[in-house]
């Protein structure tokens, strides 16, 4: 399994957020191909967003949050449940590290279908109550959030969402990032929506 590691320093003091955003990158960019007109959900600071409007791709950025945004991104903040946008308005959605921090987190994916016929995430897993114990503890102190609710799913959970919803499952990868004494294991997934 592949693994990363978090330089906690270099977040606060060196390009760690550019370096994290490519390194998403090159986890989704298989699935990216052919797409061009992306909507990033979640988008928090907006490194990603930043990245791939770099690479070419038109690209809306949107969160539930007001956050500080990198230069040259406009982040459009919403009820973080409705996404002001037509059906079908995007070849893709990305929800990257995003839905565990989503107060319902399946609505949210449903959500992203509605708006786009592919959907890539990237999501931390649990497999076991300690991993759950061990990778909230993580999440918390890496996005300085002690208050909202963060609820993982499964490897299995997710699979299980995708087939419930009659997705199909274009790709799958799964690495592992150390942080601090410690590690989360992450998933990668591309779906598709069959319909039109
Ligand atoms: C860990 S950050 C990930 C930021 C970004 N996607 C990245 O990978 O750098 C999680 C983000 O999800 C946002 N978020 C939480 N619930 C959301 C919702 N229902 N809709 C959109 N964004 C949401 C938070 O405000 C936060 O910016």
């Amino acid at each position: 399994m592949k693994t990363y590691t978090v330089k906690w320093w270099k977040f606060l003091f060196g390009n760690g957020f550019k370096e994290r955003a490519q390194e998403g990158f090159d986890q989704i960019k298989d699935c990216l191909s052919g797409q061009h007109k992306l909507i990033d959900i979640g988008s928090g600071f907006g490194h990603v967003t930043s990245l791939l409007q770099e690479k070419g791709y038109e690209v809306t950025s949107v969160d539930a949050k007001k956050h500080y945004t990198v230069a040259g991104v406009e982040t459009l903040i919403y009820d973080g449940k409705t996404l002001p946008f037509a059906d079908n308005s995007f070849d893709s959605a990305l929800l990257m590290t995003v839905m565990h921090h989503a107060n319902d987190p399946l609505a949210l994916l449903d959500e992203a279908l509605r708006v786009a016929k592919r959907v890539i995430i990237i999501e931390d897993l649990v497999s076991s109550n300690y991993s759950r114990w061990r990778t909230h503890v993580l999440d918390r102190i890496l996005n300085f959030d002690f208050i909202n609710p963060i609820q993982n799913l499964s490897d299995e959970g997710w699979k299980r969402a995708f087939a419930d919803r009659g997705l199909r499952l274009v790709k799958t990868d799964y690495w592992r990032t150390n942080v601090f004494w410690s590690h989360i294991d992450q998933a990668h997934y591309c779906v598709d929506r069959l319909d039109g």
